[in-house]
């Protein structure tokens, strides 16, 4: 490890689990300071204890408590480096037996929960004259598949959002990104029907990510090796959008 993340105040949301708790300990190897931001109490203390980390209870689609979260953290540490605003849901169902709590519960944490955490950073990063934000959204954003129509559109607004908050902030010294996984097997995607076997027929890169492999996106995108990076959708997917490997080969 370099130490690209020394001594760096680091919100991290949804890292009681997956991708979220992979970020929080590459940012703790590389010198960082973490606070994991979950619903989650029991995990998040339970990896925030593991790891080294902080734990606040948080729900992101809640903006009280995202504003208090981010207060409590300057408020610790006299300001906020980075804001990684990855916790996510999701429902897999047709869209025509798409319930109206499933759709609230996806817009109200893939796409509020991000906003609310964008705008309470964006004020204290401005305020600053520095920062970096990392948004979480999927490659299903772009390339969206059945089944899923909701959460791809709350993914593709994510990117939306970011590109025009990273228009707006970088006159204030803020950066802010995405990153677009492809499939990794958290506890939101585990190997159900046997998920892996089909990705090796249809993901160039035939098996799904380990969720450290995407973390190392979110490093970069965060770190000073990507200071001139700003506005820009990191789609780390194995090649799964780019087309598909030949099927029935
Ligand atoms: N797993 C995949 O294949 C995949 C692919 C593309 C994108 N993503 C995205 O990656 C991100 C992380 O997902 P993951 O795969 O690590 O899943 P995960 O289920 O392992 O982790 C999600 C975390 O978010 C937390 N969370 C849920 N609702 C919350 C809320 N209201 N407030 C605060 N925390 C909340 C959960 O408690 C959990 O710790 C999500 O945004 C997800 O949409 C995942």
């Amino acid at each position: 490890m370099t130490n690209r993340m020394q001594d760096k105040i680091v919100i991290i949301t949804g890292a009681s689990s997956g991708l979220g708790r992979a970020t929080a300990e590459l940012m703790i190897a590389e010198g960082a300071r973490v606070v994991i931001a979950d619903t989650n109490r029991e995990a998040g203390e339970a990896v925030a204890s593991a790891i080294g980390a902080q734990f606040a209870r948080t729900d992101v689609g809640n903006p009280e408590e995202v504003d208090a979260l981010v207060a409590a953290t300057v408020a610790q540490y006299g300001r906020l480096d980075v804001m990684c605003n990855n916790a996510g849901v999701i429902a897999t169902t047709p869209v025509i037996e798409t319930t109206d709590a499933d759709f609230d519960r996806m817009v109200t944490v893939n796409f509020a929960g991000v906003f609310y955490g964008t705008r309470a950073a964006g004020r204290v990063m401005t305020e600053q004259g520095f920062g970096v934000i990392v948004n979480t959204a999927s490659n299903g954003g772009c390339s969206p598949s059945a089944g899923m129509a909701v959460y791809s559109g709350t993914k593709a607004a994510v990117v939306a959002l970011s590109k025009a908050c990273a228009i707006e902030l970088a006159p204030k010294g803020v950066r802010v990104n995405t990153i677009s996984p492809g499939t990794m097997l958290t506890g939101m995607v585990p190997d159900v029907e046997g998920i892996v076997g089909i990705l090796d027929k249809i993901q160039p890169i035939g098996y799904a990510a380990n969720p450290s492999q995407m973390a190392a996106g979110i490093l970069f995108l965060a770190s000073d090796e990507g200071n001139y990076v700003t506005g820009h959708d990191l789609v780390v997917d194995g090649g799964a959008t780019a087309g598909r490997a030949a099927v029935g080969t």
